[in-house]
């Protein structure tokens, strides 16, 4: 059984195993390294040589429980034919959606435009590094998903005043998006992803009353589908208010929760397996307020079955050695 399963389906509480949000990422100079070579970042994603050694870059350096793999949510806009692209210390930045041509694409076609995303999971799957350990599948939420296909940018400012102005261009996009979230769920899972993970980066955005029709029928949909294909799937709706309703409601295998929530609210309202929690900003403190913090979690969570992660992506800035820290401490805990 492999470390994450023996968590999620055996609900085992004796070990918590541990992988990072963004482990493969800018933090590492080896990837830098990598980036500087390489400044086009979906082209990155889809040259599966590369990315498949970025995905093992981290379990090279620290005892980790599975591999992440590199790539990007956004890669399924990309699929659809939207433009996509990356700008320094900017972030994403999307063409204008044409929902004739989305209408147009078939299952054949964007597979022809990500399938290096599939080469890649069967390497890493496959390489002696993953072997008894977990290669995590993901993609974004398709409410988070929307967010970036209309706002065409991050909503760090809010979204754009008319983003709810087309209700049947929205609702079409959402169908569109369900659609192809479930093929490239199925080939990932059929090229070695073990479990997949869900993220809805920008769940805290929306009242509560737009939930049941952006959040809780379009990622149910999703989960029931992942279950049927015998998958465990973890749900990130980070910085959803109400994370009993999401998990009630959307039932995950297992959910991750952000740093803002209190992990005491959380073990006394949830009954499936955690993941997550702790801030990424501590990793840039020191060892001692590390290890404090991390044994937070591990003492809330003792008898629950719980994954560690983070509540967030691992900060650029963050040195390597802490991370290095933060490994050895759970393992030790
Ligand atoms: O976790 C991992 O190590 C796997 C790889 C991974 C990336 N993006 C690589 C990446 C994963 C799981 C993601 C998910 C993702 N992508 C999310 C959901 C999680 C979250 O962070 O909230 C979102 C919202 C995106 C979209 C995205 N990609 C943004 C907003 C940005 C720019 C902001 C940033 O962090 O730079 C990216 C770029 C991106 N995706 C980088 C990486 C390593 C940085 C690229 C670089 O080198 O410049």
């Amino acid at each position: 059984m492999t470390p994450l399963h023996d968590v999620i389906i055996n609900k085992n509480t004796k070990k918590n195993p541990i992988w990072i949000m963004r482990q493969a990422g800018r933090y590492l100079p080896e990837f830098r390294e990598i980036r500087k070579l390489n400044p086009n970042f979906i082209n990155l994603c889809l040259n599966d040589d590369l990315s498949s050694e970025i995905t093992l870059q981290p379990l090279k350096r620290f005892d980790l429980d599975a591999a992440i793999i590199f790539s990007d949510i956004l890669m399924l806009p990309y699929g659809l034919n939207q433009k996509v692209e990356f700008r320094k210390n900017f972030g994403p930045v999307l063409g204008a959606v044409n929902i004739e041509e989305m209408l147009k694409l078939d299952e054949i076609d964007f597979i022809e435009k990500v399938y290096p995303v599939y080469k890649l999971i069967k390497k890493v799957s496959s390489h002696k590094l993953t072997q008894k350990k977990n290669t995590i599948g993901f993609v974004g939420a398709p409410w988070t998903l929307l967010v970036y296909i209309i706002n065409q940018q991050s909503p760090k400012k809010g979204l754009k005043k008319d983003f709810f102005k087309d209700n049947y261009l929205i609702n079409r996009i959402l169908l569109i998006i369900e659609k192809f979230l479930k093929i490239h769920i199925k080939n990932q899972i059929e090229n070695g992803a073990n479990v997949i993970q869900i993220f809805d980066s920008w769940a805290g955005l929306l009242e509560e009353k737009y939930l049941p029709n952006y959040i809780y029928t379009p990622t149910l949909n999703l989960v029931d589908y992942v279950k049927s294909l015998n998958v465990p799937v973890i749900c990130f709706p980070r910085e959803i208010k109400n994370y009993k309703e999401y998990c009630e409601i959307v039932k995950p295998d297992a959910v991750n929760i952000d740093y803002n929530i209190d992990p005491k609210k959380i073990l006394k309202d949830i009954k499936i397996p955690v993941q997550g929690g702790l801030d990424p900003k501590i990793l840039l403190t020191d060892k001692e307020t590390l290890k404090k913090e991390a044994t937070k979690y591990l003492d809330i969570f003792k008898d629950h079955p719980y994954i560690f992660n983070l509540g967030h992506g691992v900060l650029p800035e963050t040195n390597p050695n802490m991370v290095e820290y933060l490994v050895k401490t759970v393992k030790d805990y």
